[in-house]
Formats: structure tokens, sequence, C-alpha cells
């Protein structure tokens, strides 16, 4: 034991005995959040074309700012000189990136501490887990899926305002585009793990606890959705810039928003 301990603790960077390519998973990770990271900061600071009647962009939902069109401006505060998406992006930004999956990623992928399970990393073993400076910051997780499943309730708004057009009920593209987004979002945040131990921790017995029934349900519906966490991470964490785009393109006039119903 001692001596695997040794041999783990001599590894220079990137040296294993792994013959996989264990350098696959991060590379993509990086390249993948370098992508649709950069793609949703650039989104969020445009502060123009965020919205093409029914349409809100969720990155602008909900709008808080006075520039906010009326017809999706929920508070006009008058004050705020800037993008109204970055009112509201440091909850989303501060849940995605203290989610626990993409904690492991971007250590994996950007710190390189480590690289992957079995290889050697940069700095030595000094992890000491998330206890210190700066990163027990990384435990405000579990305060942010709160404000974040508020905002999830105003996306889920907004995808029922999608289906109201100027004359009346009916579905366009950009109507399933919003809905498959928010079901996605809803998929990531009900699968989160600090809400899977708000559902179930702190309890040896559901059948003691108080509203142990419904929290028994609650707690085996977070953990379905959890096994799947990191899939619902990416494929929400997409779905969200593409949705972005498509309002965009519909508000610039670059494309138009095909009426299906
Ligand atoms: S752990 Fe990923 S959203 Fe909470």
């Amino acid at each position: 034991m001692q001596a695997s301990a040794t041999l783990l603790q001599e590894r220079r960077l990137g040296e294993t005995l792994r013959r996989d390519r264990w350098w696959a998973a991060p590379l993509s990770v990086a390249l993948g959040l370098a992508l649709f990271g950069g793609y949703a900061t650039w989104a969020i600071f445009q502060g123009t074309n965020y919205f093409a009647d029914p349409y809100l962009s969720p990155f602008y939902s909900p709008c808080l700012s006075s520039s906010c069109p009326g017809e999706v401006r929920l508070l006009g505060f008058d004050w705020w000189r800037f993008s109204p998406a970055v009112l509201i992006m440091w909850v989303i930004l501060g849940f995605r990136g203290t989610c626990y999956y993409y904690r492991k990623a971007y250590y994996r992928a950007y710190f390189i501490d480590p690289p992957a399970c079995a290889v050697g990393e940069h700095r030595g073993h000094r992890y000491q887990g998330e206890t210190a400076f700066p990163l027990i910051l990384q435990n405000s997780h579990r305060y942010f899926i709160l404000p974040s499943l508020i905002i999830l309730g105003f996306l889920w708004y907004d995808t029922l305002r999608a289906f109201l057009f100027s004359d009346g009920f009916g579905i366009g593209v950009g109507t399933l585009i919003l809905l498959v987004n928010v079901v996605l979002l809803s998929g990531y945040a009900f699968g989160c793990h600090s809400l899977r131990h708000l559902a179930g921790g702190g309890v040896d017995c559901f059948s003691c606890a108080r509203f142990g029934g419904a929290r028994y349900r609650l707690w085996r519906g977070v953990s379905f959705l959890n096994r799947k966490h990191a899939l619902w991470a990416w494929v929400s964490l997409i779905v969200v810039c593409l949705t972005d785009l498509y309002v965009r393109l519909v508000a610039s006039g670059v494309v138009s928003d095909p009426r299906i119903l």
C-alpha cells in the first residue's frame, strides 16, 4: 500500500501505466467548455436581439432591466446600463460553475489536477478536498440550487408564453426549441446532487421522518435523473446556447420562424 502510494507520488505530469486514450475526455471537455462557455459569455454581454415575440432567449429570463421589451419586462431597473442578462447570469454561472460534475470536468481539463485517474498530476498530491479557501467556495452550490429553480420557473413561463402569438395560440419552430430547452434544463437541475441531498439527506429512515413518503418519492425521482447527470449537463448546455442562437437569428431577421400551427 505504502509502496504504491510512493509510486504515485513519483509520477510526473501525464505519466501513467494506462494504455487507453485517457486524454480524450479532458481534451474534449476543455474544447467543449471553451466553445459553449465562450458563446454563452458573448451572448450574455450582447444586450440586443434576445427577444423575437413570443420568444425570449433563456439567457435573458427573467428580464429585469428597463431596457427589456415591455412584453417580457418583469422589473424595470432603470439604473442598470448593461445587458439585462448580466443581472441574472451570476446565478446560472454560479450554479453551473459549482456543479459537482463540472467541478470534476474542469479540474481535470483545465487544472490537470489530476488530468485523469491514475495519471500523474502537475502539483503532486496536495488536494485536501474542498475544505480550504478558495475551493471551499464550491460548497455554495447548495445555495445556488434554490435561485436556479426560481429562474427555471420563469423559463417554463416563457415556454408557455411561446405558444401565444399576436394572432392567438400557435406553435412555431421556436416554440418547440424553447420547450426542448426547458425540459433539458429541468432534467439537469432536478438531477442535482444537492437537491438529492435536500430530498433524502439527513434521515435514517423515510417511514419515520416527517413527510417521509413524499421525500422518498422525490429522492427516487432526483436519483433517477442524477444517474446521467453529466449527460444532462452537456446536452442542456449545448441546447441552451443553440436556443439563444435561434432567438438571436430570428430577432435579427437572419432567419424567419416557420409556423407549424
Ligand atoms: S450537482 Fe450538478 S447541478 Fe447540482
